[in-house]
């Protein structure tokens, strides 16, 4: 039987489809011929990295593929499990490839003694959750033997246990921050449905679950965003994996990228109420701040993601007057933003607009929302490192030199 999830993701698709601009699709690439041509702007922007089959972001359109799998028809029959698998080895499992990758994915789960005892003995909970989730993954690198062989199959095994691994950290941050006792892995649930039961100390329903789950696919891979190109330049130093996900994680802790979820989170607290949106649109427009959940620099369309969170977010804050407080005035702080800036700048939602109102009817706190980001981003950042690590080459851009020529060296005494 089709459930609710599985009917708000497929209309969600329908709407994608049908509201899709008439741009002709653009011709994908079977082969590259190094160098690439290509106009280079500010941030990167326009520049050719690598060669890709990993994953695909139609910006024009608005869709999303993984492997050349819909985002939308994995949200709704896949697992993050199996949708991390896709996104490392290439393809989907068969039964027995994901049993077995599942079973993995539980051995690592569970954090050794040595492991436990280090992470729970870092200062956790004084600075933000990003910062502790960054520094205890280093200790888990510290502490594992493997770490400094970066032969594939070594990487590939350690992105497996930081899958597994990176969920449980941020169950113990979340609940150290709020003074209570961490709490170990349950290898009976799935992997989402077992993070939120470490960060909130129940196991979710069966819907919580599902929507957790679609959460994490949805988040799992997105090109060469900002964190992705981070671990992949660490990496191709041939440095190790571990130091590549610390860095990713560093990298999506700002409020330009991940960090925009919780970002948010905040700008719908501070607004308050649906009928003070007009004016807190006007104002920020009048400071020229940019609004946050909004804006892409390959979404020209509405962002897929936010297709699917945005019913999910609906379908959960009924349940808490408070959060449907931020639902309402999400929706029309939405409206406001394409109306006046989403024809001539293409602005639209984007991932990090709803997800906050689904984690917090969770009742997961708002400073956790970009670990859970980095929880799904685990299984790109990975991927993406170990095939750019098939055919290494260290990234090396150049800066364009704009200062003086000469300028003669001056003694202290003699400076103005
Ligand atoms: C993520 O890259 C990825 O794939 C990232 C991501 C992933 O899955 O990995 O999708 C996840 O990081 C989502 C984005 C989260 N960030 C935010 O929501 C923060 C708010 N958004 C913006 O700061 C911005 O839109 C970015 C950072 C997302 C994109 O930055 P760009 O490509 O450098 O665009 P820009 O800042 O140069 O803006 C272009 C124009 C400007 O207007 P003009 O100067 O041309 O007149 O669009 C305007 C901007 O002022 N604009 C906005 C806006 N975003 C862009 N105006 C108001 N509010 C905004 N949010």
């Amino acid at each position: 039987m089709t459930t609710q999830i599985e009917k708000l993701i497929q209309s969600a698709k329908e709407k994608a489809y049908e509201e899709t601009d008439s741009a002709a699709e653009p011709a994908l690439t079977s082969a590259v011929e190094w160098p690439v041509k290509c106009n280079v702007g500010l941030g990167l922007e326009g520049a050719v990295a690598c060669e890709t089959t990993i994953g695909y972001v139609n910006g024009s359109k608005g869709w999303l593929i993984y492997r050349g799998l819909d985002c939308f028809d994995l949200s709704e029959f896949s697992s993050f499990e199996e949708t991390s698998y896709l996104l490392i080895f290439g393809k989907l499992p068969s039964s027995k490839e994901l049993a077995d990758f599942n079973a993995k994915l539980a051995e690592y789960r569970i954090l050794t003694d040595e492991e436990w005892k280090a992470v729970n003995a870092l200062p956790l909970g004084k600075g933000h959750p990003m910062s502790d989730l960054r520094t205890a993954v280093s200790v888990l690198g510290l502490l594992d033997p493997t770490a400094e062989d970066t032969r594939v199959e070594a990487e590939t095994e350690v992105s497996i246990k930081l899958l597994a691994k990176v969920p449980a950290l941020a169950g113990i941050i979340a609940r150290v921050r709020k003074g209570q006792e961490p709490i170990q892995a349950d290898t009976s649930l799935s992997l989402a449905a077992d993070m939120v039961r470490m960060m909130t100390g129940n196991a979710p329903s069966e819907e919580d679950a599902k929507v957790m789950d679609v959460c994490l696919i949805l988040h799992a891979d997105h090109g060469m965003n900002a964190s992705t190109f981070t671990s992949m330049v660490v990496n191709s130093s041939m440095s190790d994996m571990y130091s590549s996900i610390v860095a990713g994680i560093g990298s999506l802790k700002g409020p330009l990228h991940g960090g925009a979820n919780e970002a948010v989170l905040k700008t719908l607290e501070e607004i308050g109420s649906p009928d003070r949106v007009d004016d807190w649109y006007a104002n920020a427009r009048t400071k020229k701040k940019k609004v946050m959940g909004f804006g892409h620099r390959v979404y020209k369309a509405y962002d897929p993601r936010a297709r699917v969170l945005q019913p999910l977010a609906e379908l959960l804050s009924k349940r808490h007057p408070e959060v449907e407080k931020y639902y309402e005035i999400a929706v029309k702080l939405e409206g406001k933003v394409i109306s006046e800036l989403g024809k001539e700048k293409k602005i639209f939602p984007n991932v990090d607009f709803y997800s906050g109102i689904v984690y917090a009817a969770m009742g997961i706190e708002t400073e956790m929302f970009t670990p859970i980001f980095a929880v799904s981003r685990v299984a790109g950042w990975t991927a993406r490192v170990l095939e750019y690590l098939k055919n290494n080459r260290i990234f090396r851009p150049r800066g364009i030199y704009v200062g003086p020529a000469y300028v003669e060296y001056a003694p202290i005494d003699k400076r103005g």
